[in-house]
């Protein structure tokens, strides 16, 4: 059986990571795997091409995929370019149609990499946590969204975040599901005490667990606090699940826990078709477009390689390759191979591609 595989590398040193898991893809071919890939754009290039994010041809192409590994969109040459269609508006976009609405986020302490971070070690060593966000609703997508002018010299600005029950539901109810194969414990993360968004997150969170999963320890925390939590002591949490925009910020400051924002990948999952019982499915590193490094051969694959060990493991349940894939990655750091971004005293500095190789090179020796 023939996995397709749409590859959306869109900017910056999104195409540098991305290379690195088309040798990957090809290495695995070679043994035996039947990978099929198609290359399209997204973000600044697309629109440097077509005029818009992502080309209509490509969305759909990205709905008829078995998954879309996905690179990083933007960049400082798209600054000027019109609201709608701007880089990000592709990712969006991707989201929105696919009704990707879980975003699973782990947060892995590589050993080797537990002094590398801006936090005392004892504080991130052996940390593994799992930020679950809500991908396709709240302030991201609510209506309206809208800058008037009022005609005073002044403007105003509105965006709109707006929860129903069966978006807190089924997000809830991934949650508690990913739990189960973990700890066993999820904390709610809103704002109830000022947003009514919240208050409604809360109660339906508190009605799924006690529905269908009171055998998972469940906590509240307001996302303020659990932002100051996150950094004051991270191995307390498990799965945390909260909105898309606390979501989006507190998955960066979880990043920055594992040493590097390069590190850090990403699943967008929506819920299992009825009859084939497949998910819609796409991985991106949880880093930008990083302009400031592009082009130079320096940036970290290892969030993007991560993100198709990710692939591998929820959308072609190849879940001994997976963990191959994420055994030769913490191989590789624990020899000393360090990008630029991870780099510390003693170990040896390698560029994107050598560090792709190394893995690769792992993965295939394990097999
Ligand atoms: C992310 C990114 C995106 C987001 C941007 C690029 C639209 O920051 O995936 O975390 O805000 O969701
Ligand atoms: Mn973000």
């Amino acid at each position: 059986m023939t996995h397709k595989l749409l590859l959306l590398a869109g900017d910056g040193i999104g195409p540098e990571a991305m290379a690195e898991v088309k040798k990957l893809i090809a290495v695995m071919n070679e043994m035996g795997h039947a990978f099929e890939t198609e290359d399209a754009l997204v973000g600044g290039c697309a629109y440097d091409a077509h005029g818009a994010a992502i080309a209509e041809v490509d969305v759909a192409k990205a709905m008829a995929a078995d998954a879309v590994l996905f690179g990083a969109v933007g960049g400082p040459k798209w600054d000027g370019v019109p609201y709608d269609v701007r880089p990000e508006a592709g990712l969006l976009r991707l989201r929105k149609d696919m009704d990707l609405f879980a975003n699973l986020r782990p947060a892995i302490c590589y050993p080797a990499l537990a002094s590398s971070s801006s936090l005392k070690q004892e504080v991130i060593e052996g940390l593994d946590i799992l930020i679950l966000r809500e991908l396709t609703g709240g302030v991201y997508f609510g209506e309206p969204k809208t800058i008037t002018d009022l005609g005073n010299g002044q403007k105003r600005a509105v965006d709109t975040q707006v929860y129903d029950t069966y978006e807190i539901e089924r997000i809830s109810g991934v949650a508690f599901e990913l739990a189960r194969t973990r700890k066993n414990h999820v904390t709610s993360m809103e704002k109830r005490n000022v947003m009514k968004s919240g208050v409604l997150w809360n109660e339906v969170v508190t009605a799924t667990h006690k529905a269908k999963y009171s055998d998972v320890k469940l906590d509240h925390m307001l996302a303020d606090a659990g932002g100051m939590q996150l950094v004051r002591w991270p191995k307390q949490f498990d799965v945390i699940v909260c909105d898309n925009l606390f979501g989006d910020m507190l998955s960066d400051v979880a990043a920055m826990l594992t040493g590097s924002l390069g590190m850090l990948p990403s699943a967008s999952l929506g819920a299992p078709d009825e009859k084939t019982g497949k998910r819609k499915a796409l991985y991106e590193p949880v880093h930008g477009s990083a302009p400031d490094i592009a082009g130079k051969g320096i940036a970290n694959p290892i969030a993007m390689i991560a993100s198709f060990a990710m692939c591998l493991r929820y959308s072609f349940d190849m879940v001994a390759e997976a963990d191959r894939l994420e055994a030769a990655i913490a191989s590789v750091l624990a020899d000393g191979l360090r990008t630029k971004d991870i780099l510390s005293d003693g170990m040896r500095e390698v560029g994107t591609a050598e560090m792709g190789d190394a893995i690769i090179a792992k993965f295939r020796e394990a097999a």
